[in-house]
């Protein structure tokens, strides 16, 4: 099925043969043609193609998709963007094509759409996009590499084959949480029990307050922490790339635009969010390069991301952490540390507690996150025990 898929600025729809009188407007620009070749359609050609779009694909193993791209604020449509899904018990292709109106380029409008795009083909399964651009539209190539597309030596017709292949059955450098990935349920048990004072969200707050202002949750999750930012801050949007997870956090509150993405590709324009949070997502140095360099692109100057992270040197929770064969928990974060002191952020230690109602949650969130080696011996040292202390470490980057 073609959803509508939202973003920031745009809803892309699916394509309907009503569109096509706006659409010969939109796309009539001899210009546009420079690097593909033919003239513009007129309105009655367009209708005919589209016609045949919509009827699908003739090859039962081919699928088309196709969008429009609507803006948002205007209420205009401004180009299309399609995917050509070639399924495969191995892994399907999508290749991808977009175009905008000459009015609207320049605006990363094209980029905002193929991020969209390919955010949506890794919740289909889709294992490997390409798209084939001719070697001197260098707009496009920006575009292509926007969405973590990258040059092959491979040409057709001319064309560059650029492409991207996933390893984790979705697109980008996704790597579903084995807690929260694993067990949504029981991680919303284990999230409501951390923190129960609000220590850290106080330490997050005053690192970077986020009322009245835009925040972004990178890798959100099932959404646990969305309603809360949507009470103080002036709009909350969450990023979550598990498309097990996306769902639950779209119907999380109302309030929050929940959209499927990566630290890698995050589906929103450059200096548009004032606080970005990834709360234990994504940033486990000394990976995290290229989610930094994203996060950087859509802050506004004077923004900032705050992580939050495990200390590795205080709480009791630590003391179990060192107990796995961990080499960071090992090293006591000082990798960690080094990295994002290179990168210039600011530490910050937040002293806090894990506390549950029920000592069965307790010991089923212990052994979530613990192999049983490591929780079992604990938890039968500490019988009464409805929680320890916990450290945390919030890590924040200025741009
Ligand atoms: C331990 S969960 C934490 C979820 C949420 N932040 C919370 O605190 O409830 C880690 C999250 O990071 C997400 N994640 C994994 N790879 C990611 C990536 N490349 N970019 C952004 N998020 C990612 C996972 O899908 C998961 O939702």
């Amino acid at each position: 099925m073609t959803d509508t898929i939202s973003t920031d600025r745009l809803d892309l729809l699916p394509l309907a043969v009503g569109h096509a009188a706006e659409m010969a407007k939109v796309l009539s620009d001899t210009d546009l043609h420079t690097f593909t070749g033919g003239a513009p359609a007129s309105p009655d050609a367009l209708r005919s193609r589209y016609q045949r779009l919509v009827a699908g694909s003739p090859d039962p193993d081919v699928c088309w998709r196709n969008w429009v791209i609507r803006l948002r604020e205007d209420g205009c449509l401004v180009g299309t963007v399609q995917a050509t899904i070639t399924l495969s018990p191995s892994g399907s292709t999508a290749e991808i094509a977009w175009v905008v109106g000459t009015a609207w380029q320049k605006r990363g409008i094209a980029s905002e759409a193929a991020r969209a795009l390919v955010g949506w083909l890794g919740e289909q399964r889709v294992r490997t996009v390409i798209a084939h651009l001719h070697p001197d539209h260098h707009a496009s190539a920006n575009v292509a590499s926007a969405v973590g597309l990258t040059p092959t030596g491979r040409r057709h017709d001319g064309e560059i084959r650029w492409e991207a292949t996933s390893t984790a059955g979705g697109l980008a450098d996704f790597r579903p949480a084995p807690n929260q990935g694993g067990d949504p349920a029981l991680y919303e048990i284990e999230n409501r029990a951390l923190d129960p004072r609000g220590l850290v969200l106080d330490a997050m707050r005053a690192a970077a307050p986020w009322a009245g202002r835009s925040l972004l949750d990178l890798g959100c999750g099932s959404g646990f922490w969305l309603p809360g930012y949507a009470e103080e801050a002036a709009r909350a949007i969450g990023v979550e790339p598990d498309p097990t997870l996306l769902p639950l956090a779209r119907r999380r509150d109302a309030r929050v635009r929940v959209l499927a993405g990566s630290a890698e590709h995050i589906p929103l324009p450059d200096a548009s969010v004032d606080v970005v949070h990834a709360r234990f997502a994504y940033f486990f140095p000394p990976a995290g390069a290229a989610g930094l360099a994203e996060v950087l692109r859509v802050l506004r100057p004077g923004g900032a991301l705050v992580v939050v992270d495990n200390d590795l040197r205080a709480g009791r929770f630590a003391e179990l952490l060192a107990r796995l064969p961990d080499a960071e928990a090992q090293a006591q974060g000082r990798h960690t540390d080094a990295w994002w002191a290179e990168r210039g952020a600011e530490r910050t230690e937040v002293m806090s507690e894990w506390r549950f109602d029920s000592r069965a949650d307790f010991e089923a969130v212990l052994r979530l996150e613990f192999p049983a080696e490591v929780a079992d011996p604990w938890l039968t040292a500490n019988p009464e025990a409805l929680g320890l202390s916990y450290g945390y470490v919030l890590f924040t980057v200025r741009r």
